[in-house]
């Protein structure tokens, strides 16, 4: 049965497509079998930032309406054979999406896998329940301002009312330059004002903008997001550290430069 982990943060555009499409790629290449399922309704684009959308046939709401089963409806990724997308469709009407059948197709979907990354949508209206209800882990995505981590903090509350078996925090955009100088909130501090345990930190990158997934292993935010798939498939808690490059008398230069640019 496959681990069902919801991709949330409360505040909207602070990277849950991004960690739920690179997670899955990572994991994937150790060897899970993944599933990357967009309820996000409505303003869905999984599928743009995998890369995927002309092989769409079938979406999720074609399941849940019964047109077709739910196997017809996964499109395999391009490059990573034990990746798939189950796609959703922003054009037509939701009235048949339902926390309860959109539970019945991650149920189907679930011996298939080895785990079903479900991308929330942002807020905490009834796409957020709908999604939540459907996993048994969590991980919130949250960057350092302060607007995302207050919304973090409420989603925290009331993802404890769903008795997640696991609830956890990944850093996104971190600013090593910044962290380096005190600058911002490292992802430590975010962890304490959370109180939830941290799994990731992720580097702002411009290849995140430039590219969306698929990052070179060697690439920082490639080893970050190997780093993370790392923890989350043996529970581990090795953290990437975004100061690295920015400390000592190189660093000090390569601070400098950032801020100049
Ligand atoms: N680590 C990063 N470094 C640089 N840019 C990033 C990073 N993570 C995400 N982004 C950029 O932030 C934007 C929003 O990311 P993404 O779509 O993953 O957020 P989201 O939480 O899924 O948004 P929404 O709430 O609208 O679904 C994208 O343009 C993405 O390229
Ligand atoms: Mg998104």
């Amino acid at each position: 049965m496959a681990r069902k982990i919801v991709i949330t943060s409360g505040k909207g555009g602070v990277g849950k497509t991004t960690v739920a499409a690179n997670l899955g790629m990572n994991l994937s290449l150790l060897g899970a079998r993944v599933a990357l399922v967009d309820v996000d309704f409505g303003l869905n684009n999984l599928d743009v930032v995998m890369g995927i959308e002309n092989k769409v046939v079938y979406d999720i709401n074609d399941v849940l309406e019964g047109r077709c089963r739910v196997k017809q409806a996964l499109v395999q990724d391009n490059g990573h054979k034990n990746l798939y997308v189950l796609p959703s469709d922003n054009l037509r009407a939701t009235s048949a999406v339902t926390g309860q059948n959109l539970k019945a197709v991650t149920e189907n979907l679930s011996p298939l896998f080895d785990y079903l990354l479900l991308d929330c949508p942002a807020g905490v209206d009834a796409g957020f329940h709908r999604a939540v209800s459907c996993a048994d882990e969590a991980i919130l995505v949250s960057t350092p301002c302060f607007s995302s981590l207050r919304d973090a903090d409420k989603v925290v509350s009331i993802l404890k009312s769903y008795k997640l078996e696991k609830i956890s925090l990944v850093a996104n955009r971190v600013r090593g330059d910044l962290v380096a100088v005190e600058k911002t909130l490292s992802p430590k501090d975010m962890e304490s004002l959370l109180k939830i345990p941290l799994i990731g930190v992720l580097p702002d990158e411009d290849d995140v903008m430039l590219y969306g997934a698929g990052f070179s292993p060697a690439s920082r935010i490639g080893r970050a997001f190997r780093i993370l798939a790392r923890n989350v498939e043996e529970d581990t808690r090795r953290i990437y550290d975004a100061t690295a490059r920015y400390t000592g008398f190189f660093g000090q230069i390569k601070r400098g430069l950032r801020r100049s640019v």
